[in-house]
């Protein structure tokens, strides 16, 4: 009787059909929370230096999360080329998370070592000069910009709201580590921080 009741009523069933798909939503979502595998940094898991963190905002300016990934899926083929899968755990500290959701270059996930610091600068000057098929741009101004470190304290404050654990050294020590470094070594450091995590396989969580 009732349910004929919101069978005929197109505005009822669409408001009740809200309701049981968010319910749906929440049964799948609210429980990570609360999960360990979800909320807990793998054992290795360090935060950024000052450096790696400027150089991760550069990251972000420059929008190289929309052509790259930081996301390596459980599938064979995704780890031979790139390593180990990423974990929750790995990006406890991030905030915001870059997985990114378009590859038109590889994943970067695990870039961190694969490269020296010199390839590094070479291809981003012009990646041309070390991948001649690549369709990257170059990224040539980042090699004459200075970070004054002006704002470094204050991330490493936000982050620390946040909850990466950095200590009050850190914090007052984040202007100087950084103060006249090109923006280049700054984006460098950080593509090298990347996937350190999972190089000896050393996981407390989720990892193998
Ligand atoms: C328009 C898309 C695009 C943008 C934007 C872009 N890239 Fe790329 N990137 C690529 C492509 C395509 C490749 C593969 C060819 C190559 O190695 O140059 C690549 C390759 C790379 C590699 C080598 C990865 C590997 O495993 O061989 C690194 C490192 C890299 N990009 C970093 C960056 C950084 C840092 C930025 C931002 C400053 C950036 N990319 C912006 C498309 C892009």
């Amino acid at each position: 009787m009732n349910h004929a009741k919101i069978e005929k009523n197109i505005g009822l069933m669409g408001i009740l059909i809200v309701v049981a798909i968010s319910f749906g939503g929440l049964a799948e979502i609210v429980p990570l929370f609360f999960i360990k595998d979800t909320t807990e940094p793998v054992q290795t898991l360090q935060p950024y230096t000052a450096l790696e963190l400027e150089g991760r905002d550069i990251y972000i300016r420059e929008g190289c999360h929309v052509c790259h990934t930081q996301m390596v899926r459980p599938f064979r083929a995704e780890t031979e080329r790139y390593g180990h899968y990423s974990v929750a755990g790995e990006d406890v500290y991030e905030h915001p998370f870059l997985w990114g959701s378009k590859r038109t270059g590889p994943d970067l996930a695990r870039v961190g070592g694969r490269y020296s610091d010199e390839w590094h600068y070479v291809h981003l000057i012009n990646p041309r000069d070390v991948v001649p098929e690549s369709n990257m741009p170059g990224f040539p101004w980042l090699a004459e910009r200075q970070l004054s470190g002006e704002k470094t304290a204050k991330k490493l404050q936000v982050m620390r709201t946040l909850g990466v654990p950095y200590t009050d050294s850190d914090i007052a020590g984040a202007q100087q580590a950084v103060v006249g470094k090109t923006e280049m070594e700054a984006l460098i450091a950080y593509l090298q921080s990347m996937g350190h995590e999972f190089s000896n396989q050393a996981t407390s969580a989720g990892g193998q």
